[in-house]
């Protein structure tokens, strides 16, 4: 059997790369368009962080896992080719902010149409909008000389940063299919690469519509989850209960289960907001304005939680953070990636840059580059006004020297270490930390410590 990927990005790569560990028999070749990518994975720095996924990928390359930028050389020699391109968020024309932005998918099928030289099963890995695999039956016959096509969804369900735990032990592999023969053999032939490693009770099959919608429900229930205890957080903070006091009696409830429940600044990732909006805009099409609405409310309260921060953190330092030096620890949209799409730590950087402030940021893994031009993209400010206020520093003891503030936006491991008293001696007097994801412990938390503040806590200084 050969496989193809075209996509070699943070879902590809990774999933191809734990295909090729488990079936050494399989050849797998991931390929892209970004010939800079594709020389990433074929160092030894890979283009994307993720912990134990150099060490999978070191045992396979070479051997049955290959990286490429000859697309169509790819598709040729494949039985079974999985598309896992972008799939963005539209920013221009009809449903521009809500649709999927589905021409890198519709791309790659012309493509395999263009050069296939026989039948091949075709894969949605990428997240879609329910009902894709039509359009894509479509393209793929019109233009397909001949060749026969099987379309199957096998949506990811990977979160970052776990990605290689998540591919070895998956909660569940979701396989959608035709309803005819060729369909179901066509299933079967991707369940026996799953069932290698994976128990046949964790892998589902479906109607192809069915696993394409529950892609988009999955990552919507998770962030909602997230908008709900974020909500109660605001509530916490005004009434003096604790947030994780109260996830954790909630969480305790069998039926409401103890995970994704850790309030936060916020839900970043290139996924919630991207799949929730292309959620909402499906239901507007269908006429179900309600159902629209329903989940529109977990994107504004979102929206509202990052800038609810910022302001809480303007509000403190006396209605003015001006020229005031923020040291900002974290980057990314979650630990333990270099990932920083959506990443909440872009929006109150943004919003502290509207204010005057000055800061100096901290992250583990995000390069200097990727935050300077992130915060370019999000300002939409002059480069020189802003860039001249930002310093990237090389770790989180630099970052807080002369600081007004400390603000917590990434829950690295390694901030939960750092010693706070030591931070709170080289902060300027008053110094602010503002915990926005709750990882400090209790003896720097905000119940003991005048001048901390977390999310949904309640605080030393107001009950004082
Ligand atoms: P990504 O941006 O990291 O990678 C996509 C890759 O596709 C890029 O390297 C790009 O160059 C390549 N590409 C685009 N058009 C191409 C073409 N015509 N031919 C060849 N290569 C092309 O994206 P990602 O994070 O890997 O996400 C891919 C899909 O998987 C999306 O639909 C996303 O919603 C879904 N998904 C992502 C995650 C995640 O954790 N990032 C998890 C589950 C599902
Ligand atoms: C998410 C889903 O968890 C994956 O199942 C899915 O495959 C993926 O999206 C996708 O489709 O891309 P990911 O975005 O990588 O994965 O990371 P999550 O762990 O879900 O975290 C998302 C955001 O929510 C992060 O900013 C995280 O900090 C935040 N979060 C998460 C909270 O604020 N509180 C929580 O309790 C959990």
């Amino acid at each position: 059997m050969k496989i193809c990927c075209i996509g070699a990005g943070h879902v590809g790569g990774p999933t191809m790369a734990m295909i090729a560990l488990k079936c050494p028999d399989v050849r797998v070749t991931v390929v892209d368009i970004n010939k800079e990518r594709i020389a990433g994975w074929n160092s030894n720095q890979l283009p994307v962080y993720e912990p134990g996924l150099s060490e999978v990928v070191k045992q396979c390359r070479g051997r049955n896992l290959f990286f490429s930028t000859d697309v169509d050389e790819a598709i040729q020699a494949s039985d079974m080719i999985f598309v896992s391109v972008n799939t963005p968020t539209k920013t221009y024309g009809i449903g521009a902010g809500r649709a999927a932005d589905l021409r890198y998918w519709e791309q790659c099928a012309r493509r395999i149409a263009a050069v296939s030289n026989g039948n091949k099963i075709v894969v949605e890995k990428s997240t879609l909008p329910v009902r894709t695999a039509e359009s894509l039956r479509a393209v793929l016959k019109a233009n397909g000389r001949g060749c026969r096509f099987e379309i199957l969804s096998n949506p990811e369900f990977l979160a970052e940063g776990t990605a290689i735990q998540d591919l070895e032990n998956p909660d569940r592999v979701l396989i959608g299919n035709d309803d005819t023969n060729s369909g179901r053999a066509a299933s079967k032939k991707l369940v026996e690469i799953y069932a290698r490693w994976v128990p046949h009770e964790k892998i589902l099959t479906s109607n192809i519509w069915s696993s394409e919608l529950s892609k988009l429900v999955a990552n919507a229930f998770l962030a909602q989850r997230v908008s709900s205890i974020n909500s109660i957080s605001a509530l916490c903070e005004a009434t003096g209960a604790d947030v994780d006091e109260v996830a954790a009696a909630i969480g305790r409830d069998s039926r409401v289960g103890p995970k994704f429940l850790k309030a936060s600044v916020g839900f970043g990732g290139s996924c919630f907001q991207k799949d929730i909006s292309n959620l909402i805009y499906l239901c507007e099409h269908y006429g179900l304005h309600e159902v629209a609405e329903y989940w529109s409310q977990v994107i504004k309260i979102n929206d509202w939680q990052k800038s609810r921060f910022t302001r809480r953190m303007v509000e403190t330092m006396f209605n003015t953070v001006a020229g005031k030096r923020i040291a900002i620890l974290g980057f990314a949209f979650k630990k333990d990636t270099n990932d920083t799409r959506e990443s909440p730590a872009i929006y109150v950087c943004r919003d502290l840059l509207n204010e005057q402030a000055q800061l100096s940021i901290y992250d583990p893994r995000v390069t200097e580059v990727a935050i300077r031009h992130d915060l370019e993209a999000a300002t939409a400010l002059p480069g020189a006004s802003f860039q001249k206020r930002i310093t990237v520093e090389k770790d989180a003891y630099a970052a807080v020297e002369s600081a007004h503030a400390v603000a917590i936006l990434t829950e690295w491991d390694e901030f939960r270490n750092l010693d706070y008293n030591r931070i709170r001696q080289v902060m300027l007097k008053p110094g602010f930390i503002f915990d926005g994801r709750n990882i400090l412990s209790p003896e720097a938390s905000p119940m003991l410590c005048p001048g901390v503040y977390g999310i949904g806590k309640p605080n030393a200084s107001a009950r004082t």
